[in-house]
């Protein structure tokens, strides 16, 4: 009865399976980055609350690197066109010219772009853009220093659950499947990224996060090469958690202060940034970085806030993670001083110009004055 719906599923999945064994072939196969004489920052505003918050953030950047960019060693290009209505229009995650544009960048600081979910709709414009540029390591800090709480998260951002995420297969009436995707190359990689950071910052703990016991492939293999890995790292502890006690465990007074640096699996990591960005403030507060060997993408780590448009409230919205995710972007180009300067600029405006989400609170403009009036 279902033959036809078979016969097509079954081309469809054979299609996906030589697709994933050609990227994971050309994992192995990564050229090494040239050395420039000048770095490009490419700002992208995005959607909602994007362009918005993008806005304050692309003001700090331009006045810490003031004389870089008059010395033409940085250049702040931006990058209009990624948004919904363009993308809608012609069919496509990210239009073709707007991808173009965004590879001459040597870095990116992006703002959120909105997803639309379910049925025969676009892919995320996040998901292609991590796929295009091989962003493979999804890099997210979470702080509460009064807690003892110092927390780094290497989430891996190109396979898993999203590779295939837009490509189930659907039996119309009776059934849809989605599949997942771990490959050798990409959990090393991941894996070495999470335990060379807590090698260089003297951390002494990984938690390596799966549900190993219940995907017994993906996350299996995951787990065994996370370990692998781990044993070339003899002073740091390893060990593995499944996510769902990792969750509680992160609302545990005693046990969150020990955990230091996570790897996980694409989905889980996406999940649990957003429960630890919880734990630092809300989603508001966390800026996230999308690492890759030629290019990288810094963002915030929330989504583009159609409700608060929707209330008018769009310039109320916090910039705070889009201005974390530029520290990260001023550490990753090597300026750790810019860096450490932007973050206490951030500190400061939380105290002069504390936004609310309310119209009591500071607007995101004003937000964006006191980090300049601070800097
Ligand atoms: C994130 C976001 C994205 C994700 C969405 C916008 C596709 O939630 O960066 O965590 O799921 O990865
Ligand atoms: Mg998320």
């Amino acid at each position: 009865m279902y033959q036809e719906a078979v016969e097509k599923a079954v081309a469809h999945y054979r299609d996906l399976l030589l697709s994933q064994i050609d990227r994971a072939e050309k994992m192995n196969n990564v050229p090494a980055p040239a050395k420039k004489e000048k770095t490009v920052i490419g700002v992208v505003g995005g959607d909602g609350i994007g362009p918005i918050i993008t806005a304050q953030a692309q003001r700090a950047l331009e006045a810490l690197l003031a004389d870089e960019i008059k010395a033409g060693t940085i250049e702040l290009r931006t990058i209009e066109g990624l948004t919904i209505e363009n993308r809608l229009a012609v069919g496509k995650a990210v239009p073709d010219d707007v991808l173009a544009e965004i590879k001459a960048c040597d870095v990116l600081l992006k703002g959120p772009t909105t997803t639309p979910s379910g049925g025969e709709q676009l892919e995320s414009a996040n998901v292609a853009l991590r796929r295009e540029l091989d962003l493979y390591a999804n890099v997210r800090p979470v702080c509460v220093p009064e807690e003892g709480i110092d927390w780094m998260f290497f989430r891996e951002n190109t396979e898993g659950e999203y590779t295939l995420g837009s490509k189930g297969i659907e039996i119309p009436g009776l059934l849809t499947m989605d599949f997942k995707v771990t490959t050798v190359a990409g959990t090393r990689r991941i894996a070495r990224a999470a335990f060379e950071f807590a090698r260089k910052n003297g951390k002494t703990h990984v938690a390596i996060v799966t549900k190993s016991n219940i995907m017994k492939k993906t996350d299996g293999m995951f787990s065994i090469l996370c370990r692998e890995i781990a044993a070339e790292y003899p002073e740091i502890q390893a060990d593995e958690y499944f996510i769902d006690i990792m969750s509680a465990n992160l609302l545990k007074a005693n046990m969150r202060s020990q955990l230091q640096v996570f790897v996980m699996p694409n989905l889980y990591g996406d999940i649990i940034t957003d429960e630890a960005a919880q734990i630092q403030g809300g989603v508001g507060t966390a800026g996230s970085a999308n690492i890759g060997d030629t290019c990288a993408m810094f963002e915030a780590i929330h989504g583009s806030a159609p409700r608060m448009i929707a209330r008018g409230m769009g310039d109320y919205a916090n910039p705070e993670s889009i201005l974390r995710a530029a520290v990260m972007l001023l550490q990753h180009i090597g300026m750790p001083d810019k860096a450490a300067k932007l973050t206490a600029a951030i500190e400061t405006a939380n105290r002069t110009a504390p936004i609310t989400g309310t119209r009591e609170g500071a607007s995101c403009a004003q937000f964006g004055d006191a980090v300049i009036a601070a800097l």
